[in-house]
């Protein structure tokens, strides 16, 4: 149960190398399957609803889902989730976005900034989930880091948060080790949680870029 494998890979094999096979599809099939950004190992790019089936494997598993304020999501759930993410990026420019190992060409997971409602506020919150078979390989620090520098880089947002349950150790490791220092506790729909916040001049400063 512990690495269960994920559905196989969404796009189906093309001629020529693996990765091209997976990836390159991404640039033929429609525009918003472009990639976003990559990182050392991966690359970004919007979710979209071929996406269903490798997410709907990952968020109907009780590991993945454990720290959520959803319970484990079908299909149906997951069709939701991706229009959300679709109506996301269309008014607000950001979204959970998709990552793919350069490698394998695999989704990995996803990862990124959205809308949330944090009290009376909206703020936008950091979010990330992996396959249980990717996780413990530094792939969510990466993905976070990524993200953050392309949504401060890109002037897409002033602030983040991160809500975070202080027993979910992983967790708070990954925010930790991309620079998220300060919290305050706050309950966010009736559990106890941290709310981290970095600004963008507290990346800029983290990363020396001032
Ligand atoms: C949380 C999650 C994203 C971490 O993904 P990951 O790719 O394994 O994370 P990383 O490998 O980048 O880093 C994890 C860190 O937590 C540490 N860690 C993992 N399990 C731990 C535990 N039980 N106790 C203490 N530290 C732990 C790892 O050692 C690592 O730190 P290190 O690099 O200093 O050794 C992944 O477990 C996941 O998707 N969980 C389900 C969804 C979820 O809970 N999302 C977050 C909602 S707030």
């Amino acid at each position: 149960m512990h690495n269960q494998p994920l559905l196989p890979a969404i796009f189906p094999p093309l001629r020529g190398s693996k990765i091209a096979a997976k990836l390159g599809v991404m640039h033929r099939e429609r525009s918003s399957t472009v990639q976003l950004f990559e990182t050392e190992r991966l690359v970004a790019r919007k979710l979209f609803h071929q996406d269903v089936p490798v997410l709907t494997a990952m968020l109907s598993d009780p590991e993945v889902m454990k720290f959520s304020v959803r319970e484990v999501c079908d299909e149906e759930a997951i069709r939701k989730f991706v229009d959300w993410c679709l109506g996301c990026y269309a008014t607000h420019g950001i979204g959970p976005w998709a990552f793919c190992e350069k490698d394998s060409g695999d989704f990995i997971g996803f990862c990124g900034v959205g809308p949330e409602l944090v009290g009376d506020v909206e703020e936008v919150n950091l979010g990330y989930r992996m396959a249980r078979r990717f996780w413990h390989q530094g792939f969510a620090t990466e993905a976070v880091k990524g993200v953050l520098q392309y949504a401060f880089g890109q002037k897409l947002c002033e602030s983040v948060v991160a809500i975070i349950e202080p027993e979910h150790t992983s967790s708070v490791r990954v925010t930790e080790k991309v620079g998220f220092g300060d919290y305050k506790l706050q309950e966010f729909h009736n559990r106890p949680v941290r709310v981290y916040r970095m600004t963008c001049e507290d990346w800029a400063l983290h990363n020396k870029l001032l």
